[in-house]
């Protein structure tokens, strides 16, 4: 029995590539440390491409690896066409492009273009020229409220908590919707804007095939001289009037941006990083916009078969209507290990009620004792992978979710780094849990990451996720999606997705294209495959019964 209520368009197989690619996002200063100062970089990305090319991904996204003062794990960008010397040189990074090529895997740098770090040489001379300056004029800056101008212009809160205006020497405030460290821009700057042109083609004359933009839904602002209260703006919609996000002006920039894109051959691709109303989604990945957006939905659901399959079904249709294709996440360098999310059992509390602290949407122990169901939040997040690696469009992984690691909690407070932690004491821990160095070996002084120490604490336990000690493991994650990557390259055809009826609420079953099916059980209890032929798996099928909280790919006999 089957029925068919959701089709999605096929696409020709000389299709661009990044429309199903799998994309591995490196997070450089965790990655691995050539030189063993302890801290990861560019030459460590060479060093390990043997374990990118047998995992078989299509492209590396690369965040920040620029000088900066790491105010904001390096979205404080202090010199946009450069690199950090801790990570590396710009000849490094021509190296790194050349061994990732010479895999056939692309790379993808990313772009931060709402602020800058403090340290820009912008933001330098903004300080040294003063009120009124045209070094000013690049940035926002704005006189204070009260008699004397002490109090902040609005009392506006920056993402990372407290106040999003800082004071300098001369009285004047500056904006930062993020850390102090990383004033926003002025978008209306003729400037700014060039800057950035020259930017993108620094980057793409140098190899890069495609740019992940950084809060993507920012850069344009219309600040009147009359500010809104918090308040006043929370109750504005985001429907592209808005004085500070999502603004429909922001469009022009990347219109722009696509000009440059379209003049290399291939010409070079965006994804944006833009928390917006779904509906406005498509603005951004559409043709004449940055071409792809992510789609953060499935990082933001439980594993719940209701939720998952209604999240695709949204996507594909936001995704049509943009005529891009979609993207799936279930883990990046902002959010919570997605095993450790799958695995936590009462949101807020322990089970035996000790409260947690909160990190984005995911509440976490903070400290060390673990409220965590290991087994099964491992076991659902392979069930979870398989099922979105069978998805139309294109998977974004981050690095050591291939080793089936969890979320650090351990972290001692005097070794934490997130700008979040310091900004909200007790309340969010913040980022650094999925930023910890990864585990190459299960001994050595930081576990293989390098012959140094390793930044960010690996805990005792990180040794069972090591990379040499997975892959001499068949049954291992690390196989999983080894596995998995190769069977999907072959089977990828178009772009379709088709439902198919299971007669259960915790079972959901799609067909793609040639016989292909993926079949995901949500609740406990098994799902006979009435012969179906198992092309691969998340738990092994006994007697042809995939068993609770697994997904398998299938051809139905
Ligand atoms: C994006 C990045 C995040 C960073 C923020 C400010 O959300 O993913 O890591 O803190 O932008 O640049
Ligand atoms: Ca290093």
């Amino acid at each position: 029995m089957s029925s068919v209520e959701h089709v999605t368009p096929a696409v020709t197989e000389d299709a661009p590539w990044w429309r199903q690619a799998v994309v591995y996002q490196v997070y450089p200063r965790a990655f691995a440390d050539s030189n063993g100062d302890g801290i990861g970089d560019l030459r460590g990305v060479t060093s390990r491409i043997e374990h990118l090319a047998r995992l078989g991904v299509d492209a590396v996204w690369l965040s920040p690896f620029y000088p900066s003062p790491l105010e904001d794990g390096g979205y404080d960008v202090a010199d946009y066409r450069d690199v950090d010397p801790r990570l590396g040189t710009l000849t490094d990074f021509d190296e790194m492009v050349g061994a990732l090529h010479a895999h056939g895997i692309k790379v993808v740098v990313d772009i931060v273009p709402n602020h800058t770090s403090a340290a820009h040489p912008w933001f330098v001379e903004a300080l040294a020229a003063g009120r009124g300056s045209a070094a000013r004029e690049r940035y926002i800056f704005r006189e204070g409220s009260g008699v004397d101008g002490s109090q902040p212009p609005t009392d506006w809160e920056s993402h990372f908590g407290g106040s999003a205006w800082e004071r300098v020497a001369d009285g004047q405030w500056y904006l930062h919707n993020f850390a102090v460290g990383q004033p926003d821009l002025n978008w209306h700057s003729e400037e700014v804007r060039a800057d950035f042109i020259e930017t993108i083609r620094f980057w793409s004359d140098r190899g890069a095939d495609g740019f992940r933009v950084d809060v993507a839904h920012y850069l344009t602002k219309d600040l009147g001289e009359v500010l809104p209260s918090k308040a006043e703006l929370e109750a504005l919609p985001w429907d592209g009037t808005h004085p500070l996000a999502d603004r429909d002006d922001v469009h022009e920039v990347y219109a722009t941006w696509r000009a440059v894109f379209d003049e290399y051959d291939p010409p070079r691709t965006a994804v944006a990083e833009a928390w917006v109303d779904a509906d406005r989604l498509p603005l951004y990945a559409s043709a004449e916009g940055l071409g792809q957006a992510f789609n953060f939905d499935l990082l933001e659901a439980d594993f719940d078969a209701t939720q998952f399959r209604d999240v695709v079904t949204h996507n594909l249709d936001l995704a049509a209507r943009s005529g891009s294709s979609s993207t799936w996440v279930l883990s990046n360098h902002d959010v919570v290990r997605h095993p450790t999310r799958y695995g936590l059992a009462v949101p807020g509390r322990t089970d035996d009620g000790r409260p947690l602290v909160k990190h984005g949407a995911t509440w976490l122990l903070s400290g060390g004792t673990e409220p965590l169901d290991r087994e099964g939040g491992a076991r659902r997040a392979r069930a979870a992978t398989l099922f979105a690696l069978a998805l139309p469009g294109s998977m974004y992984l981050y690095q050591g979710e291939e080793l089936g690691l969890h979320e650090v909690v351990e972290i001692p407070d005097d070794r934490r780094e997130d700008p979040t932690f310091f900004r909200n004491p007790g309340v969010d821990v913040g980022r650094d849990g999925c930023r910890v160095p990864l585990p190459w070996t299960p001994d050595g002084p930081s576990l293989g990451f390098g012959s140094g120490p390793a930044g960010l604490p690996q805990p005792g336990w990180m040794a069972d996720y090591a990379v040499s000690r997975l892959e001499e493991d068949p049954t291992s994650i690390l196989h999983l999606y080894q596995d998995a990557i190769a069977l999907r390259r072959r089977l990828l055809r178009g772009e379709e997705l088709t439902w198919r009826a299971t007669g259960r609420d915790d079972v959901v079953r799609f067909a793609r294209h040639e016989g292909w099916e993926v079949v995901t059980t949500f609740g406990r209890e098994g799902y006979d495959l009435d012969g179906a032929e198992v092309l691969l798996s998340s738990m092994p099928v006994p007697d042809g019964v995939l068993p609770g909280e697994a997904t398998a790919w299938v051809r139905p006999s």
